[in-house]
Parts: structure tokens; C-alpha cells; sequence
């Protein structure tokens, strides 16, 4: 089988899917699961920058500094490259579906369906709102980055 490998997807990868991907290298660290973990978006608007300074303060709020990430775009090979691509919202997760070659290996799924209770659920997209936007967005990415800890944590033993 495929050594488990991440990708946290989102429309710019400015700010779900770089806060998704701080969250879970820390819960993977702390379990001491040695994964392959990025981040992308569906969107190139934002390729090659810093994620949104919002976001790079939510991180800080909690003690991770992701300035030194920048946005890409997904690609093809990513299909191939990653055992799961977690898509932020269902939009984010039709584009993939759409793009996702036929001998695609990576499982694709919403985040929050990794979360009990949340499964279906779009990760609140903050690009558009107020700064505390984020703490909501931070919460919903560290409730799925624990919940893939645990179960990635069961399933490399
Ligand atoms: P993200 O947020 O997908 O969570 O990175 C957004 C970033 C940029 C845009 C929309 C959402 N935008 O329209 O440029």
C-alpha cells in the first residue's frame, strides 16, 4: 500500500488549506507520524505568495509561523503523488473530482468528513470576512488535523 501522504486543498491556498496543513504537521509531529503533508489550491490567482497575513496571524495566535509557505496550483501528478487529497469545501472537492485523472491513487474527501459530527461540512471560507473569520476557520482545521492524527496514527501501526 501507498505510505500514507496528504494534500489539503482549497480555492487559493491562501488561507483553508495552508492553516489546514500548519494544524496537521503539528498533530503529525506530535504523534510522531512521519507523512508527507502540502497544501494547494484549485485556483492559480495566488501562486508563489505568502498565505494571507490573516492567516499567517491565526497561525501565530497559535504558535506556527507559515510565512515561509507559498500558494500552488494543483496538478495533475498530485493524483498520483498523494494517498488523500482533504478538500476544504464541495466546490474545491467537485473541481478535483473533474481533474482527477483515472488512475488517480489519491482518496478524495471533504475535511470535515474526517470529523464526528461535522462530516458534509464546509471549512468556513474567511477570505471574504472579518479577521475573526479565521478563529472559526482555525477550530474547524485543528478538529480534522487531530481527527486525521488519530486515525493515520491506527493505521501506520
Ligand atoms: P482560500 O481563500 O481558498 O481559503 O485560500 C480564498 C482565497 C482567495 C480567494 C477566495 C478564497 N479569491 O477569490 O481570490
Amino acid at each position: 500500500m501507498k505510505p500514507i501522504s496528504v494534500l489539503f486543498v482549497c480555492l487559493g491556498n491562501i488561507c483553508r488549506s495552508p492553516l489546514a496543513e500548519a494544524a496537521f504537521r503539528r498533530e503529525a509531529q506530535g504523534a510522531g507520524l512521519d507523512i508527507a503533508i502540502d497544501s494547494a489550491g484549485t485556483g492559480d490567482w495566488h501562486v508563489g505568495k505568502p498565505p494571507d497575513p490573516r492567516a499567517r496571524a491565526e497561525a501565530m495566535r497559535h504558535g506556527i509561523d507559515i510565512s515561509s509557505y507559498r500558494a500552488r496550483q494543483v496538478n495533475l501528478q498530485d493524483f498520483g503523488r498523494f494517498s488523500h487529497i482533504l478538500a476544504a469545501d464541495h466546490q474545491n472537492l467537485a473541481d478535483l473530482r473533474a481533474m482527477a485523472p483515472p488512475d488517480g491513487e489519491a482518496a478524495l474527501s471533504l475535511l470535515l468528513d474526517h470529523v464526528e459530527g461535522l462530516e458534509g461540512q464546509a471549512v468556513a471560507d474567511p477570505y471574504f470576512g472579518e479577521e475573526d473569520g479565521f478563529a472559526e476557520t482555525w477550530q474547524q482545521v485543528s478538529l480534522a488535523a487531530q481527527a486525521l492524527a488519530r486515525k493515520f496514527g491506527v493505521q501506520e501501526r
